[in-house]
Parts: structure tokens; C-alpha cells; sequence
């Protein structure tokens, strides 16, 4: 018998995610599918991510589903009129962008369980957003409802994977709120800023082996965030939402930033062409650095990008 074939996902392998000057290549998730946690206590734009992340993923295939605790999605979309229609239009895959009012327990049970059927029957990308999930899920077992909804939001975590189910959740703050198999299944985290300095310790284990302490978290605007990917950590500023956007008032653009971290220059030379990367050397790489007012940490791991990415690269 053959062995057996790496589950891949080819719907990743073309596909992205545009966090302003951050993009995700999300072919580094065709195996693992996605599961994003998004942490940060009231106005920090969690939802204003996960409206992100939908539109984006609904542009490119997706089905995105987005459980709204709170009605301010339904507010920007129409939102389903019962769990019947749900499911007809969760089936048909007409309309990229579901909302359904998840205000109980109760609702999620639900529209979750019909999210779980569909997923096991049809393998097509599914992505799923629920705000607020301290709402659905416990760090312990309970037996009565929210048992219950915790024990299925564990199944979307833990199955997600092999059943094209990508996910989404938001949390006000890291641990001690959801259920740790969330927290050690996540594989694209969110940080926004925490003005509360007791949250710290539970946050600190994930910025290990980073520069980042309390103070550059606490220092976040609203809409930034600690970006954490397989290529490592970044700021990001992520844009607004189109829905959002619609309707908020004009937020200032941020001035684009130039790479600073190792991930951050491995990105920016990705798409430069090879004699041209061969090119910015010696002097001229000298000029160019203190022209754009480069620190020496940034020119430093510039370098080391530029010279690993070369040395990947077929000569
Ligand atoms: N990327 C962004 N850029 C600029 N402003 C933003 C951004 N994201 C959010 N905001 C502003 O912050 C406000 C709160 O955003 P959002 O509702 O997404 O926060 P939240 O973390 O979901 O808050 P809550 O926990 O109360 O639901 C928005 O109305 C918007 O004005
Ligand atoms: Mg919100």
C-alpha cells in the first residue's frame, strides 16, 4: 500500500491575507488549516479583525460565517432569520458572508451544530468567526449548556483541520478565559493592546524570545497588534474592515513602516528579483540605509535576510 498523501489544502496554496503592511501567505497553512485567536480587552478592533479576515477569505473561496454575540455585525449585514435558512444558505454557497445572531448559549448550540454537519459532509472552506467566545467556552468542564458549547467549540478546533474549517475566535484576555485546547491549537495569534498590567503574566509565555515586553504592548493603538505566524512576530496595523469602513468615520492612515524585524525583511525581498537583490551591496546598501534613516538593528537584520534569501534562491 502507498504511504499516505500529506493532507494539503489547495485552497491555501494561491491564497492571502492583507493585514496592511503585513501580508500572511497562507500556503504556510495548507496542511493545518487556520486557527486564529485575536485577544484584547473592549476596543482594541478585535471584531473589526475578524470582519477582516472574512472579507478577505469570502474574496477568495471561503464561505465566512460570522457568529455575532453582540448584533453590531448584524447591524452591517443582514443577518439569518433562523437556523433553517441558515442552513440552506450555508449549503448553497451563494453568498460569500453569513451573519447569524448568536446572543445565547443556546444559539450557538444551533447554528454550531449545523456548522458541524455541513463541515463533515461537504470538505469546501469554511470560515468561521466566533466573537466573544468566552461566551462558548470554559477553561473547565461544566455539565450543563456551556459544557456543551465548549465541548463543540473544541470539536471545530480539534477537526477543523481535515474538514476545510477554519477558525476565528476572540478573547479579552489570554488565559483562564477559554478552554486551553483553543490556546494550544491556535496557530496565527492576535495581541492588541492590554492597559492592565495583571494580564501580563498570562500573556508573557508567548512573547518569550521576543524584544517585546509590557510597555510595547500597553503603547498598541486600536487596531494594532502583536501579529504572531510561523515566520514569526510582527506589529501590525490592520486595516479597516470594508463593512466597517462603510460606516465609521475616517480613520488616519498609518505611515507605512520600513522592515525592522528578520520576518519583516524576508518579506519585503521576497518578490525582488535576483540581480537586483545581487545589486544592493557594499556602499550603495550603505547610502540606502542611512537615506531611509535605518537603525543598525534594522540594517543588521536586513543583511541577514538578504543573504539568506539569496542562498535559498537557485543560482
Ligand atoms: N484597524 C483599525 N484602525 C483604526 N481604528 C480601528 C481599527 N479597528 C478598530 N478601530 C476602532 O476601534 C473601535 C472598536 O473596534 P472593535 O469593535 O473592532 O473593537 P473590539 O475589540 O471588538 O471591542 P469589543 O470588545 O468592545 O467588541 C472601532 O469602532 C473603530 O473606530
Ligand atoms: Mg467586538
Amino acid at each position: 500500500m502507498a504511504g499516505r498523501a500529506v493532507f494539503r489544502r489547495d485552497e491555501f496554496m494561491t491564497a492571502s491575507l492583507d493585514f496592511g503592511s503585513v501580508a500572511i501567505d497562507l500556503g504556510d497553512y495548507a496542511t493545518s488549516g487556520l486557527r486564529i485567536v485575536c485577544v484584547g480587552p473592549s476596543g482594541t478592533g478585535k471584531t473589526n479583525c475578524g470582519l477582516l479576515i472574512a472579507e478577505q477569505l469570502a474574496a477568495q473561496g471561503w464561505v465566512s460565517v460570522l457568529f455575532d454575540r453582540e448584533g453590531d455585525i448584524g447591524a452591517l449585514y443582514e443577518p439569518m432569520r433562523d437556523v433553517a435558512a441558515f442552513e440552506t444558505y450555508l449549503r448553497g454557497r451563494q453568498d460569500p458572508i453569513l451573519v447569524v445572531p448568536v446572543h445565547h448559549t443556546d444559539d450557538f448550540l444551533h447554528y454550531g451544530r449545523i456548522v458541524q454537519q455541513v463541515v463533515n459532509e461537504a470538505r469546501q472552506p469554511i470560515f468561521l468567526m466566533i466573537d466573544e467566545a468566552q461566551m462558548v467556552s470554559a477553561p473547565r468542564k461544566r455539565q450543563n449548556q456551556m459544557g456543551e458549547a465548549s465541548d463543540l467549540m473544541n470539536d471545530f478546533i480539534e477537526r477543523g483541520r481535515k474538514r476545510s474549517l477554519d477558525l476565528f475566535v476572540t478573547a479579552h484576555r489570554f488565559s483562564g478565559t477559554l478552554h486551553r485546547t483553543i490556546f494550544s491549537n491556535k496557530n496565527l495569534t492576535l495581541i492588541g493592546r492590554q492597559e492592565d498590567p495583571t494580564a501580563w503574566p498570562g500573556l508573557a509565555p508567548q512573547f518569550q524570545s521576543t524584544k517585546i515586553g509590557y510597555p510595547e504592548l500597553a503603547a498598541l493603538a486600536p487596531g494594532e497588534f502583536f501579529c504572531f505566524s510561523p515566520r514569526g512576530v510582527e506589529k501590525v496595523q490592520m486595516p479597516m474592515a470594508a463593512a466597517l469602513e462603510a460606516v465609521a468615520p475616517k480613520a488616519t492612515r498609518a505611515k507605512p513602516a520600513l522592515p525592522t524585524t528578520y520576518a519583516e525583511w524576508d518579506r519585503a525581498l521576497r518578490d525582488i528579483p535576483t540581480p537586483r537583490l545581487k545589486a544592493l551591496d557594499g556602499p550603495l546598501c550603505g547610502l540606502l540605509s542611512t537615506i531611509a534613516g535605518l537603525s543598525t538593528a534594522q540594517v543588521t537584520a536586513g543583511r541577514r535576510a538578504k543573504r539568506d534569501e539569496l542562498e535559498a534562491r537557485p543560482s
